[in-house]
Parts: C-alpha cells; structure tokens; sequence
C-alpha cells in the first residue's frame, strides 16, 4: 500500500517513515526542506535498504501536490507538513495561518478525486490548553489556543470534521500527540532543530555537548511537586508506530469516520527529573539556571493513553531512559 507522507524528512515524519517500511507499507516522501535535510532520505534509506520516492514541493502548490497523486497509486496520507514553533507563530500568524491550514485544504480537496479514503493528522495535546482533566481524555473540552500554532491544529481538526461529515469519502483519525523526545536507535535519524532549540531534549543535549553554554529552567514556582512544568514525554519511535496502527484501523472502518486519539505515554514527568534522568543516562552534569516561566507555557498535562490501546491497539513501549539515551547518542553522532 502506498502512503504520502508529508514532511517525511521532519523529525516526527521520518520515524514514521521507518515504521511505514517495516510494517510493509510503500512510503512516498513530499518535503519541500523548510524545515529539514536532504541528507535524512539517505539516512532512512540506509536504515531500512529501500528505495524511497521523494518530491520536493509544498503543499500550497496545488497543481504540483495533485501530480503526485495522479502519477502514483496512493491510498493513504499523514500529513506532518506544517509549521511547529509556538513563538514564531505569535510574531507571524498569518504564516502559520497560510501554510498550515492552506496544506491540509488541499490535500483534502485532492484526495477524493483520486479516490483515497485514508488520512492520518498531526495534532497535538495543544488543543486541550491547561485543561483541568489530568490525565486527560479526549472527551476533554477543546479550549481556546494559546498561540497561533495552536489554533492552527484546533482549526485543522474542525476542517478535517467537517469535510469528513460533509463528503463521507473520507475516513480520518487526528493524532494528539504529547512530547515527542528521543532518536532512531542506529542515530542515523533525530531531531534536527535549525538555530537555538525551542523544546526542551535538544536544549539539553545541546548543552551537554557544549553547543549552549546553559539551559535554562524555565520557572521552578509551579504548582507541582518539584515546581517545574510537567509533560508526558513519549519515544519518537513509539509515536511513529501509532501512525502505522492509526493507518491499519482506518483501513478496517468505513467512510466518513473520524476520531480523535491522544498519543503519549500516560505519565507525566517534570523538567526537573528530565535533567536528572538525563545526567544518570549520560553520564553529563548539566549546565543549567533557573530562570523565570515562559510565557505561554501551561503547567502540567500528561495523556489518558487508554483510548489509543483500545482503538489502535498501541501503547508506548519504549522508557524515558531509552528515549534519553537515543537523544544523547544523536547528538554525539550529530557533533558540534
Ligand atoms: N523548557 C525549559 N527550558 C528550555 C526549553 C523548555 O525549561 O530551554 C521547559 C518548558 O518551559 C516546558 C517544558 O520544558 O515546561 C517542555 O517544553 P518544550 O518546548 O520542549 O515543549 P512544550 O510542551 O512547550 O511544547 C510541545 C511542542 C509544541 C506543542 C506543545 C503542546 O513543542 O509543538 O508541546 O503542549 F504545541
């Protein structure tokens, strides 16, 4: 079966790849490298053996993106194409606007002239915002977002409801994913921010190489135990996995399906034990300062994972030591 994969060369998107390929899928990567390497095609190509068809184009392109579809025989699309940092959506929303909801718009209006049924989204426990419910579920209500990033996965879930509910050409599922840490396990692939990471494990194993001179905790006056944020860190190879295990289910269902699922480990960890955990795993004593919060930050969410064993039959697998020690081996591959 062959699936689009857009933004195969991404961190999320690449592993997922991977996965795509051992469990017997035929992957095609769409990346137009605004936010990823070339370099990373090899690399997947190394790890798996396989030749992987790859176009370099954007998703506003319509008239490109619908070639792709005309020339292949596709039956499955996961979208990862987007924008993802949550400060530069503040300073240009209308980017944010533009290319993520634009992207998804028209593989929505493509996908049914070619009469593909299968869509797996990028979502994110974003769309809960500091929602009471912990762990939270995905009856949870969808509050309003913090950021423009934010609102575009809210708004991106609405559009995908309503094409689905008006068209049933359809069937889709929306990922809610937690927070993606850790490496492939040969380190050939990882998470490869370009300039001063925003999120918190490529700060670190940036630091600890000597890249950043200091982390900075951002707040340790939380309501929490430790008072830094909490989050529920899930290995990037166990949330590849649940795009294959959305994919099979959808493959079982019928037009004009769509559901929500949260994907993350159901334990919510603290920056605090993070740094902790990780100078046991690496052997590293970190530089690091607190300083003070982070606008825009919430204070502590973790999934209620039981929705995503129940429906997909998946949960993590991987520990947070495992996904620690992959980071770090990435990162000493990766150098300076
Ligand atoms: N943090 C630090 N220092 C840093 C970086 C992060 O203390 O240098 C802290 C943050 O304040 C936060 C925690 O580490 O408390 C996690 O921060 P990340 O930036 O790694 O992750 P977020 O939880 O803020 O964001 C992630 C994704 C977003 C998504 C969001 C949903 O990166 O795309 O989860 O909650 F929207």
């Amino acid at each position: 079966m062959q699936v689009l994969v857009t933004g195969g060369l991404g961190f999320i998107g690449s592993h997922t790849v991977v996965a795509l390929i051992e469990a017997g899928y035929k992957p095609i990567i769409l990346d137009n490298l605004s936010n990823s390497e070339l370099f990373i095609l090899d690399r997947i190509q190394d790890i798996t053996h396989q030749h992987i068809p790859f176009y370099q184009i954007d998703c506003l392109d319509y008239l490109n993106l619908e070639q792709v579809f005309q020339q292949n025989k596709i039956q499955g699309v996961i979208h990862f194409a987007a924008y993802k940092a949550v400060g530069e959506s503040v300073s240009e929303p209308l980017r944010y606007y533009e290319n993520n909801l634009l992207s998804l718009i028209n593989l929505l209006k493509i996908m049914p002239k070619y009469q593909v049924e299968n869509f797996v989204f990028s979502s994110s426990c974003t769309v809960y915002g500091q929602t009471e419910m912990l762990p939270v579920n995905e009856q949870a209500p969808i509050l309003p977002a913090f950021s423009p990033y934010g609102n575009t996965k809210r708004i991106g879930e609405e559009i995908i409801k309503d094409t689905v509910v008006a068209q049933r050409t359809l069937k889709a599922i929306a990922l809610r994913y937690f927070n993606p840490i850790g490496s492939h396990e040969s380190g050939l692939i990882g998470e490869l921010p370009k300039g001063i990471p925003n999120n918190l494990i490529p700060y670190i194993t940036q630091t600890a190489i000597g890249l950043r001179k200091q982390l900075q905790v951002f707040g340790n006056d939380y309501p929490t135990p430790d008072g830094t944020c909490i989050r529920d860190f899930i290995h990037v190879c166990d949330l590849a996995e649940a795009h294959v295990k959305a994919l099979e289910y959808l493959q079982t269902q019928d037009k004009g399906l769509i559901d929500f699922v949260n994907v993350g480990t159901g334990k919510g960890v603290s920056v605090m034990e993070i740094i902790k955990t990780f100078e046991e795993v690496s052997g590293v004593t970190l530089n690091y300062t607190i300083a003070p919060r982070r606008e825009g930050d919430i204070t502590e969410i973790y999934a209620d994972a039981t929705k995503s064993k129940q429906l997909l039959h998946w949960e993590a697998k991987r520990p947070l030591r495992q996904a620690l020690l992959d980071a770090w081996n990435w990162q000493k591959k990766l150098g300076l």
